[in-house]
């Protein structure tokens, strides 16, 4: 997590047994600089003792409105975080929630609150599925609560499976800071992303295809939406799992994912376009496996289409459109061609020959090409190459306002 160190969080726990995944949300975010105050239920103090709470963020729990010294701890609590939220949300706490009624400390510090709230439900599965549940559930959605889950899966203990499960610390995380660090100019903003490799079939089992990881469109992907924007990831075929937060289209060929950029492009504030589409197909792909014992085969190669050139005229007015060019070999001067060539805002150059950059590496050393001049950064992690290249589209942006 980054970018949200010094950040002020209200935890809430009420009183279900998800109570013991709160204590990592506690930990991660006290981990990453946030200063955390939990608040529980006298409910929740039954599944996890607050001196847990304590000891993970080195901060006094509240639990009563009525502890000596720490009278308008609700007022204090509500009106000073960045964030409130509340994990797990029992079914009565959402009921409690919904009504407005203020009962205990952490209900009433729900009342005095002036940041955002994000619930994570956890309950039993019939709890979830009653009617008033849902009524629930829907008052707070329509104020403009966030509620992140439940999940569907392994409930308690004997329980069965169903919806109901809280979802896990990862994904409360990512929204947190989300939440966190949404704000101009990527809040509300659509960025579509590529990454990855194509691959072009020789025959039902072989194919063209090439090294590309799809690790720094991931990372990409996930950093734009860390950053408020709602995020399409198109993605080649990679061994990477998908990203919480973005929504994923998954395609094989150069030609789908030429069709994939063709559909979201039109409405897209932002294209980075990572991805490493196949070059060249074969000319001619057989039905069948082809057989060894045919012996040597020559393979004629035809080029597929040049993505971004294709789509050049389903720009939205104004959009911020970002190439890769991965190059052995004066990369910058490549770079700037390319720029031009495929009228790009952006392009980010590397030298697949140098140590630690290229397609199958998880760090990169790049340079950001553009109209303005040539930027070169230090050997970076990629999720670092994600920041450093949305901070430089944050600027070419913010005045397109
Ligand atoms: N790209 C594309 N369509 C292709 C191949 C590449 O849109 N068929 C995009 C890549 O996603 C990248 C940029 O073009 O953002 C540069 O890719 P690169 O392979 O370096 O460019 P080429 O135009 O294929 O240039 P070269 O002739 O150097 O291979």
């Amino acid at each position: 997590m980054s970018g949200i160190a010094g950040r002020h969080v209200v935890l809430g726990v009420s009183g279900g047994i998800a109570g013991y995944k709160a204590c990592v949300v506690a930990r991660r975010l006290t981990e990453a600089g946030v200063t955390v105050d939990v608040v529980m239920t006298a409910a929740a103090t039954e599944f996890v003792r607050p001196l847990v709470f304590e000891a993970l963020t080195g901060r006094p729990v509240g639990v009563s409105l009525w502890e000596a010294g720490r009278a308008l701890d609700h007022i204090r609590l509500g009106k000073d975080p960045d964030l409130v939220v509340v994990a797990p949300a029992t079914a009565r706490l959402l009921a409690r929630a919904a009504q407005g009624l203020a009962d205990d400390l952490l209900t009433s510090l729900l009342l005095a609150r002036r940041a955002p709230l994000l619930l994570c439900p956890a309950m039993n599965d019939q709890m979830f599925r009653h009617p008033e549940t849902a009524r629930n559930l829907e008052v707070l959605r329509g104020r403009g609560v966030h509620v992140l889950g439940p999940a569907t899966g392994p409930l308690a203990r004997g329980e069965g499976d169903g919806p109901g499960r809280m979802v896990e610390p990862e994904e409360i995380l990512a929204h947190v800071e989300r939440l966190l660090r949404a704000g101009a100019p990527f809040a509300g903003r659509k960025v579509l992303v590529t990454a990855g490799p194509t691959r072009e079939a020789l025959d039902p089992v072989r194919m063209v295809t090439n090294r590309s990881s799809g690790r720094m469109g991931f990372a990409l992907a996930r950093a734009a939406w860390l950053r408020g924007a709602d995020v399409t990831l198109v993605a080649g075929p990679t061994a990477l799992a998908a990203p919480l937060g973005p929504d994923v289209v998954r395609v094989e060929s150069t030609a789908d994912l030429e069709a994939a950029v063709a559909a979201a492009l039109p409405s897209a504030d932002v294209l980075l376009m990572a991805a490493a589409p196949a070059d060249f197909r074969p000319a001619r792909r057989a039905e069948t496996k082809t057989a060894r014992a045919g012996g040597a085969v020559t393979l004629a190669l035809e080029p597929t289409a040049d993505i971004l050139l294709a789509t050049r005229e389903l720009r939205k007015r104004g959009a911020v459109i970002v190439g890769f060019a991965l190059e052995t070999g004066d990369a910058a001067a490549k770079a700037r061609a390319k720029l031009t060539a495929k009228h790009l805002d952006l392009v980010v150059a590397n030298d697949a020959a140098e140590p630690g950059a290229g397609p199958d590496v998880e760090t990169n050393r790049v340079t950001l090409v553009s109209a303005k001049g040539a930027t070169a950064l230090p050997l970076l992690s990629k999720d670092e190459v994600a920041e450093a290249i949305l901070d430089r589209v944050a600027q070419l942006l913010a005045p397109r306002g």
